[in-house]
């Protein structure tokens, strides 16, 4: 039977290399099936829990369209829509949060990460942040939620909801319990600078990502600045236990060439770094260049990008509001 596919990207700039291979180049499998129903939603409200620029949170909403179809998410068999647009998302957040309980949300880690030491000044909006993301998935149905694992706790957050909703109020099933869908190998891509940390948009060296609007140059400048070690390559998997960096480098390639870590080892054992180097950057801009290219070639057309997200809009708030509705009549509203 068909997925409901659901999923959300932030418009907060710099996408990379983590975000297409941990979660966008799922997404456009997933479209390819013509079974699935597949929204992908870009998810602004999410992005205002830290502080924006209101001219670039307009730049970085089109941009992210111009990343799902650069990287071949067809608007044609998806709903590809802004959050903010459609009311019921704000509204269910709400309705959900009188749901969530504060010792589930007081365990998420993404929430100690990014409020930091000073938790006093983060955003009311950034603690209840996975709340909104629930109401995001609930809204739709949907069955699976192909992700990045760092983002695996919220989604079971988003779990725990549905049930206690549908405990709560004796809706058996009326919220469909949502399956995560996150990638077995290369869940987590690392920065090229620190094999222990996730590669990510905020990080201040540029060198840490592969942008996926970067050009050719910076490709090579970034694949030969990247942290390794000064072993020559490894021939065996054990070896990479603790060589993140050489373990981070080698999942990339062996995810771009549709290969796995096993089969690029045999082929790299013994080698030093520099040639794999050379040739890890062939196969970026190979892969990458060309969405780099295309994102560029979108973002001069913004009516067109603009075009598919109003079109988005309508399907998705139809859906939702549909759900929202229901959700009304079971609360006694
Ligand atoms: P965000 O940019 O935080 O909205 O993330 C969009 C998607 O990319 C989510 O599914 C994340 O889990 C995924 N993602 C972000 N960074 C990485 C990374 N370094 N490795 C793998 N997936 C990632
Ligand atoms: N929180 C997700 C992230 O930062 C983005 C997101 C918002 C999302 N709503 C969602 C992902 C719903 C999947 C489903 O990456």
């Amino acid at each position: 039977m068909g997925k409901k596919i659901f999923s959300g990207v932030q418009p907060t700039g710099n996408l990379h290399l983590g975000n297409y291979l941990g979660a966008i180049k799922n997404f456009v499998s997933l479209n390819n099936d013509e079974n699935n129903k597949c929204v992908f939603c870009v998810v602004d409200l999410h992005a205002i829990t830290v502080k924006q620029d209101p001219t670039e949170l307009r730049n970085n909403i089109r941009e992210t369209v111009a990343t799902f179809l650069a990287s071949g998410i067809d608007p044609k068999k998806s709903i590809i829509f802004n959050q903010s647009k459609v009311p019921a998302h704000s509204e269910a957040a709400w309705i959900l949060s009188c749901v969530a309980r504060m010792g589930w949300l007081n365990r998420m880690t993404q929430f100690k990460e990014k409020a930091g030491k000073d938790k006093e000044k983060a955003s009311i909006g950034l603690y209840s942040y996975p709340v909104l993301m629930a109401a995001d998935i609930l809204l739709y149905d949907s069955t699976h939620v192909p992700v990045g694992d760092d983002q695996k706790q919220h989604l079971e957050l988003c779990r725990d909801i549905a049930q206690k909703f549908n405990n709560e109020f004796n809706v058996e099933n009326f919220f469909v319990v949502p399956e995560p869908l996150i990638q077995k190998e290369l869940s987590r891509i690392m920065s090229l600078k620190d094999g222990m940390k996730k590669m990510s948009k905020s990080e201040s060296s540029d060198l840490s990502r592969i942008n996926l609007t970067d050009d050719k140059d910076q490709i090579i400048n970034k694949v030969r600045k990247a942290k390794t070690d000064p072993l020559p390559m490894p021939g065996d998997i054990k070896d990479l236990d603790n060589r993140p960096e050489a373990k981070n480098l080698l999942g990339i390639y062996s995810n771009l060439t549709d290969s796995d870590i096993e089969k690029t080892l045999s082929e790299y054992s013994g080698k030093n770094f520099a040639e794999f180097k050379d040739n890890l950057s062939q196969v970026l801009i190979e892969k990458i260049y060309p969405i780099s290219i295309e994102i560029k070639k979108l973002l001069n057309d913004t009516n067109y990008l603009d075009t598919i997200l109003s079109e988005g809009f309508e399907k998705a708030d139809q859906i939702a509001t549909k759900k929202i509705k229901k959700i009304h009549k079971i609360l006694g509203f």
